[in-house]
């Protein structure tokens, strides 16, 4: 029975327990019809149990994972219209390419001309063509991933379920298959759901981010609302870099505002918060100006990454420093010179 409404999979109130273990605290969310959905968060918070859970490979201790409508308590691995990649390569060594994207293929009874031509096809998707007789031990490991792809995508599951496939490759690699695997969604408009611990990975690939802490999803959204507009400082600080102060709000006027880093430092809405906060300011959202800014500091280090420049200026006000970043050529400012700091207006998120 298929819904209507564009879900593909559910999770309703999801809980994992392993002995005195919760690996998965209740969760619920929803990955829509072609949609390409990151569940990321750091090591250990619950991710592979919460893929292994949609794929079968786990029960929920409690709640329920519907695919398609259908609630899956009942239905093994093999029932379900999934398929899995991981970060270690699983290709049969004894198998040439061809017959490692084919196996699933020939399992289920396709015959061989058809099956030729899915492997065929599904090996010019990931861009290896020609490569039907070659053994896995003659394929670099990206080239390896992608067979793994292939074989995962051949036979065309509602459901591709990622787990850190791109955790192995050097940096260099990773985000060449960064953007093949987007490219690769976008032919297949298959639905998604990837896992992984790296925020950066997340970001760029993915329509919707669930961020994870602990065994509890912090908050759902497409990556620039996540970036834009954390819900916690857990997310903020996960999602990108930031600075985050404690700050307090103060009367000023007649009307609330947050003052960081006391009278001298500078000041942003508060938007309805009371008492002690924290604040978060994205290490772009602080720019160095020539003199009036908000605040002045003196540059204490520098560190230049080519397409931009990290700073980390000391400021003597109740907050110790501030970590400034500036894209492209604008970061001529040596250590050890006084800097005037300006705060972009609106840009920073007050918890
Ligand atoms: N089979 C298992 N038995 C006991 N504990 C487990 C098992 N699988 C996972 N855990 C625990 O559950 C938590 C979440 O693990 P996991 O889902 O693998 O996290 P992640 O994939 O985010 O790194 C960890 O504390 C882990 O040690
Ligand atoms: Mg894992």
């Amino acid at each position: 029975m298929a819904v209507h409404d564009g879900t593909l999979i559910k999770l309703d109130d999801v809980r994992k327990q392993f002995g005195d273990v919760v690996a998965v605290e209740g969760i619920d969310f929803d990955v829509r019809q072609g949609e390409f959905f990151t569940l990321v968060g750091p090591s250990g918070c619950g991710k592979t149990t919460t893929l292994r859970m949609i794929s079968g490979f786990e029960q929920p201790t409690e709640g329920q994972v519907r695919i398609d409508g259908r609630g899956m308590t009942a239905i093994p691995p093999e029932g379900r219209d999934t398929n899995l990649v991981f970060q270690h390569l699983s290709l049969f060594p004894h198998m040439t390419v061809g017959e490692n994207v084919g196996y699933g293929l020939k399992k289920t009874g396709v015959e061989a001309a058809e099956r030729d031509e899915r492997i065929r096809e599904y090996l010019e998707l990931v861009g290896l063509e020609g490569f039907n007789d070659r053994n896995p031990s003659e394929l670099s490991g990206g080239q390896q991933q992608r067979v793994a792809l292939a074989r995962a995508l051949v036979n065309e599951p509602a459901v591709l379920l990622l787990d850190e496939p791109l955790s192995s490759l050097d940096r260099k690699l990773r985000k060449r298959m960064q953007v093949e695997l987007r490219q690769i969604h976008e032919k297949t408009q298959g639905s998604f759901f990837y896992v992984t611990h790296d925020q950066e990975v997340a970001m760029t690939l993915s329509d919707r981010i669930a961020v994870m802490n602990e065994g509890r999803i912090e908050q759902i959204g497409p990556p620039e609302e996540i970036y834009r507009d954390p819900a916690s400082e857990f997310v903020a600080g996960f999602i990108g870099d930031t600075n985050l102060f404690d700050a307090e709000v103060v009367d000023r006027d007649g009307s609330d505002v947050v003052r960081v880093g006391g009278p001298d430092g500078f000041v942003v809405p508060s938007n309805g918060a009371s008492g002690g906060v924290t604040v978060s300011v994205r290490p772009e959202d602080f720019t160095l100006v020539g003199d009036d800014g908000d605040f002045i500091g003196e540059v204490k280090e520098r560190y230049f990454q080519g397409d931009q420049t990290n700073f980390v200026v000391d400021v003597d006000l109740d907050i110790d420093e501030v970590q400034v970043v500036v894209q492209g050529r604008e970061g001529g400012v040596d250590t050890g010179e006084t800097v005037s700091v300006a705060v972009v207006e609106g840009a920073p998120v007050v918890f």
